[in-house]
């Protein structure tokens, strides 16, 4: 039986074990899930056991990291697998046509929190591993997995554990599959995506909330203030108003440009998808470009007042934003939030305190788009999509992305199998069957292919 034809004959149990890993509620931003967090993690631990893997878990100050090894022969290339299985978290509920973690497949699409990011897509890889291995009784490489359960909430015990663990983790080449391809009909090898940068700033006025009418008018009002230095952020052609933010923003080299150019990038059709009235952005770049290749600063929740049913009238106590802000090369995470704090503090005004939590974050990450392992992953994807990849960036962020280079010294194939439009961090993420079953095939592929490869 060829590996292909595996896949077929156990198309249903495969159903059956995505779902499964589905079902648990991995939420790693939400103390509440840690239990499920931990049976999750154990479930893989089991799964990739019984494929033959040696497989262990690793607790950290969060959550923990599964870590499992098929070695096969020391003289085999080794070959490094990344993935997540924590997801963002669901809500809002009720805009979910079927509940998140109760998987299901409907118009040829698979529904579930997790079902494209990142649990499908790593589990894709496991599925065309065990292909091989129950086809041919052994695999044409070895094979490490790194499966973290903090991806979504940035990574912070990943890095301490590939410090510690630079032995355990050689590997000539690491293969991510946690992006997406460029559309329904062009699959892709990504190059390059951003970095992030978060904060958190509280504005505190009043010792308590009070009347409105009795003292509305002498008071500064936090919600008012916060809401003003957040439009503060940027100036009126859409650049980011923090002096310094752009100091160490290397340009869109011209290569990327010609590179980005040429994909069939449609940007009425981008409009339409999501429902805006009107493009936005810095003057200057096209929307792909602004999409994948320029930083940006934006709110991501803002809260303050009351906000229950009917009316209080009141002036808020404190008000305060989440703030991330995605990194392009050579920016530094933590310079930047350096300088997003000075600078709210210098535009807070007096009558308020202004405090800003940094938490750091990564930077942006490229990626080589030549030699012999990207020419491997091309003829994997090629077998399973039946087309070539092409070469695009991304504007997302995979924090430890970086690591893998830097510490470890090993490029990273970003082989996504995701769509733009599977709903990723939105309510009724999906996953297309047809991107998992040609996932699963390019993974079933790609060991043979990276095997070939000498360096
Ligand atoms: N898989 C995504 C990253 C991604 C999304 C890459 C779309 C390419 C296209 C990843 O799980 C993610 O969401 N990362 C977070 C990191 C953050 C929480 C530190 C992100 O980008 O917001
Ligand atoms: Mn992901
Ligand atoms: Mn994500």
């Amino acid at each position: 039986m060829t590996p292909f034809e595996y896949l077929k004959q156990n198309e249903s149990k495969r159903f059956q074990d995505l779902f499964s890993l589905l079902r648990f509620p991995t939420v790693s931003a939400k103390s509440e899930h840690k239990e499920d967090i931990i049976a999750c993690a154990e479930w893989l631990k089991l799964h990739l056991g019984e494929l033959g893997f040696k497989a262990t878990l690793y607790p950290t100050k969060g959550h923990p990291i599964v870590y499992a090894e098929y070695i096969v022969d020391k003289k085999l290339p080794t070959v490094l697998y990344y993935g997540h299985y924590d997801v963002q978290p669901p809500e809002p509920l009720d805009l979910w046509k079927t509940p998140p973690f109760e998987p299901q497949i409907k118009d040829g699409y698979i529904l579930a929190r997790g079902a494209c990011d990142d649990k499908g897509q790593f589990f894709a890889q496991i599925k065309g591993l065990e292909a091989v291995i129950k086809t041919s009784g052994t695999l044409p490489v070895n094979v490490k997995f790194l499966i973290e359960g903090e991806e979504e909430s940035h990574s912070a015990n990943l890095p301490v554990f590939i410090k510690k663990n630079k032995k355990l983790l050689r590997a000539e080449v690491v293969v991510v599959s946690d992006t997406a391809q460029f559309n329904k009909e062009l699959p892709a090898v990504t190059f390059g995506l951003r970095g992030i940068a978060f904060v958190e700033v509280f504005v505190y006025g009043p010792n308590k909330d009070l009347h409105s009418g009795g003292f509305g008018g002498a008071v500064g009002n936090p919600i008012n203030i916060l809401c003003t230095m957040v439009g503060k952020l940027h100036d009126k052609d859409g650049k980011i108003a923090i002096p310094g933010f752009y100091k160490d923003c290397k340009p869109i080299s011209r290569w990327v440009k010609n590179q980005l150019k040429k994909l069939p990038y449609n940007e009425t059709n981008f409009k339409k998808a999501i429902g805006i009235p009107a493009l936005h952005g810095e003057k200057g770049y096209t929307t792909y470009e602004k999409l994948t290749s320029r930083p940006t600063c934006d709110a991501n929740g803002i809260t303050g007042g009351y906000q229950g049913e009917g009316g209080k009238t009141i002036i808020p106590a404190m008000a305060s934003c989440k703030i991330t802000m995605r990194l392009v090369p050579d920016m530094n995470p933590h310079d930047i939030c350096d300088k997003i704090e000075k600078y709210l503090m210098k535009i807070a005004p007096k009558t308020v305190r202004v405090k800003v939590n940094k938490h750091g974050g990564a930077r942006a990450v490229e990626v080589p788009v030549d030699g012999p392992w990207l020419e491997a992953a091309g003829r994997a994807i090629k077998a399973g999509f039946g087309k070539e990849p092409v070469f695009i960036k991304e504007g997302g962020s995979i924090p430890i992305a970086v690591e893998f280079k830097e510490t470890l010294g090993i490029d990273t194939l970003f082989i996504g199998f995701g769509q733009n439009d599977d709903n990723i961090h939105s309510p009724n993420e999906r996953f297309r069957v047809v991107d998992f079953e040609n996932g699963c095939k390019t993974a079933a592929v790609l060991p043979f292919e990276l095997a070939r490869v000498d360096k």
